[in-house]
């Protein structure tokens, strides 16, 4: 499907080797972008096309991020949109959690978040052209779920820097918006112990938040979407392989 975002952008895409991020990078070289992916393993979703170009890094390393934020900066001067589609889930009573488990966790949701603005923002502010930063969140970004304490923390927080880094960008041109998605069939719940309904009705794909995305991206450059949230039309939540309708029996947000 073409896209409608205004062409010859060169985008940055963290999470580009799979699910949500993966689709956004198919979406925008069907645009006609240049795009760089950022993820630890491409080798599980080889892609190759010539406007795209893979950075293999641990975006959880948050010792070695600044240099090599640095580092695509100076490759990629061009870069004038990020979407920050990494992430995982880890869900758990709160004693569940190591101390480990909860540092790691939130250095991947919301840390490594944080630094990639902080080290992509004066590229995009300097683009001259107007930029877009935009986060992948979650319906946990909204309501705290059910065994998802740290995980819900780490969406919540998204969500208050992009609410606060909307305005301090807004006098540079650049757009900053939060898409908040609910279940959406990707390898996120390979090692969860739910996973949503099989009805085509019961999530959200991947190339949907896409198409948010590309949405977010083609808005006339004085308007910014802050915020969608897109959630399947029936939340079933499976556990195990027994399917439970509702949020009040599941109430699991991811
Ligand atoms: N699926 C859902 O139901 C759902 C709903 C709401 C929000 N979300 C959010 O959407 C985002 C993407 O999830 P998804 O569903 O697309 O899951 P996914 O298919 O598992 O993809 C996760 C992506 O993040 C990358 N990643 C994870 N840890 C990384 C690290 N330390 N350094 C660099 N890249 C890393 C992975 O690449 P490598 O493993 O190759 O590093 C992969 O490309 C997450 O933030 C998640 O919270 C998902």
């Amino acid at each position: 499907m073409a896209s409608n975002v205004k062409p010859s952008r060169t985008l940055l895409v963290t999470g580009a080797s799979s699910g949500i991020g993966r689709a956004v990078v198919e979406r925008m070289l069907a645009g006609g972008h240049v795009v760089i992916g950022v993820a630890r393993d491409f080798s599980k979703a080889a892609l190759s096309h010539p406007r795209f170009h893979a950075e293999a890094l641990d975006l959880a390393e948050l010792g070695n991020l600044p240099a090599q934020l640095k580092r695509i900066i100076h490759d990629y001067p061009d870069i004038d949109g990020v979407i920050c589609g990494a992430g995982r889930g880890q869900f758990g009573s709160l004693e569940e959690f190591s101390y480990r488990q909860i540092a790691d966790l939130i250095d991947i949701n919301f840390t490594s978040q944080v630094y990639v603005a902080r080290g992509l923002l004066p590229v995009l502010k300097g683009s001259g052209r107007g930029g877009d930063l935009v986060f992948i969140g979650s319906e946990a970004a909204l309501s705290g779920g059910r065994r998802g304490a740290v995980y819900s923390a780490t969406k919540f927080a998204l969500r208050g820097l992009v609410q606060a880094l909307r305005d301090e960008c807004a006098r540079s041109g650049v757009r900053v918006t939060l898409i908040n998605p609910g279940m959406v069939k990707t390898a996120f719940f390979d090692e969860l112990h739910f996973e949503p309904g099989q009805e085509d009705t019961n999530y959200v794909l991947p190339t949907d938040v896409a198409d948010a995305v590309a949405l977010v991206l083609s808005a006339r450059p004085g308007t910014v979407f802050d915020q969608i949230n897109l959630s399947p039309l029936k939340k079933v939540v499976r556990f195990g392989k027994k399917d439970t309708g509702g949020p009040a029996s599941g109430n699991q947000n991811p």
